[in-house]
């Protein structure tokens, strides 16, 4: 078993690193290779997914990726920006299901920016589609419009686009979630407004044949992102499209207490797998020893269940991860008054002490 290991930039080399200590002291049969990705990738080779670490990935049983992106590079033209290797990398391996569990650890309650009582319990899953919908869909550029309110001046276009496999392969992810989870499913679309939301829900609607016993809920994301911060626990799984589902899905993290606590998958139809946090490269912390390891922590333990097959690793971190929290360490971003604050190393060799400690 092999497993590629991306850190990127801002604070992911740091965030990466404990998640690699934690593999580590599992003494479990794998191999590790890293590689250079995003703009970390760009210096070196002057290309954010260059060939070898494309290769490395394609190779690879499952990949753990820090974050990429950093401000220095917005001026670069598109396909060199480090975010294109994200992307490349979800397109490239056709890692079309991301699962985004937004999960509120008894210990977070008062951390969430909402009341107690609203997110006491929460735990929810965001099923989001990763390879279509407006973040690839042909064609999109720059042009002089020849209609529209201002014929001749320059404008931008990207086109939103669907095609009912794609649709219908997510839905069956979802559907299938929903069926070991409380059976409720919500797909949140746009079917008022736009084409794509409507061909979304009739193909929803016909998938669910095949769900009966699962309840199926249509919303439009207007509201869905009302709901979600006025009654996150009324939801279960969500499913949604690629651009809904980035949005809702950092709205769904911070209710949590913060984006740093939440992992995520992104599976192709072979279980091969991207494990990241849900977040990205945080360059206003990076390189201070304040990022909130635990998220990407957490991620291997969900490349250790989906990916690796090894689900009582999977349950050793994060029993190791909820007794970091139940004795108080607090990186800045869940620090509060009565906890103690670590940094980034500090939080990461605290599981893996915790880890060692279950014997
Ligand atoms: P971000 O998620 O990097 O940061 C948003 C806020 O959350 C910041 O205040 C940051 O300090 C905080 N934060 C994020 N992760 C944290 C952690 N582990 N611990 C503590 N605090 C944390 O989003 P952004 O600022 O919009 O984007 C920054 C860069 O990251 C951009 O270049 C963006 O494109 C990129 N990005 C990459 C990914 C990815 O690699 N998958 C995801 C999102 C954003
Ligand atoms: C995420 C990020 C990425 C996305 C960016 C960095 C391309 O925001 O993983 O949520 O929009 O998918
Ligand atoms: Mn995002």
């Amino acid at each position: 078993m092999k497993i590629a290991v991306l850190p990127g930039d801002g604070i992911g080399p740091e965030i990466v690193a404990e998640a690699v200590k934690v593999l580590e002291v599992l003494e479990l049969k794998f191999e590790l290779e890293s590689a250079l990705v995003g703009g970390a990738a760009y210096d070196a080779h002057a290309h954010p997914l260059p060939e070898s670490t494309l290769a490395l990935a394609r190779q690879s049983d499952a990949i753990l990726f820090g974050a990429v992106g950093d401000w220095k590079y917005d001026q670069l033209e598109r396909s060199l920006r480090p975010e294109q290797a994200i992307l490349g990398l979800r397109k490239n391996l056709g890692l079309f299901a991301n699962l985004r569990p937004a999960v509120c650890h008894a210990q977070l309650v008062g951390a969430s920016s909402l009341r107690p009582e609203l997110v006491a319990g929460l735990d929810i899953l965001i099923v989001r589609e990763l390879t279509g919908d407006i973040y690839f869909g042909q064609p999109r550029g720059r042009r002089t419009a020849i209609d529209g309110q201002f014929p001749g001046a320059e404008e931008a276009f990207d086109t939103m686009r669907y095609s009912r496999p794609e649709i219908e392969r997510i839905a069956h992810v979802a559907f299938q979630a929903a069926r070991k989870r409380s059976k409720k499913l919500t797909s949140v679309d746009k079917a008022n407004v736009l084409e794509t939301s409507q061909f979304w829900r009739d193909t929803l609607i016909g998938v669910h044949r095949e769900y009966p016993d699962v309840e199926l809920q249509h919303m439009y994301v207007d509201n869905a992102a009302m709901q979600l911060v006025k009654a996150p626990k009324s939801f279960d799984v969500l499913v949604t499209g690629n651009m809904f589902g980035d949005i809702l899905s950092d709205e769904a993290a911070t209710l949590t207490g913060s984006i740093g606590m939440l992992p995520s998958a992104s599976l192709n139809s072979s279980q091969q797998g991207l494990y990241e946090p849900s977040h990205g490269s945080a360059p206003d912390i990076a390189g201070q020893g304040l990022a909130n390891p635990l998220a990407t922590i957490l991620c291997t333990a969900l490349m250790l269940r989906f990916s690796l097959n090894q689900e009582a690793a999977a349950q050793r971190i994060e029993a190791a991860v909820q007794q970091v929290l139940t004795q108080g360490l607090r990186t800045p971003d869940i620090h509060s008054e009565g906890t103690t604050r670590v940094g980034t190393a500090q939080m990461g060799d605290a599981v893996v002490k915790a880890l060692a400690a279950q014997g």
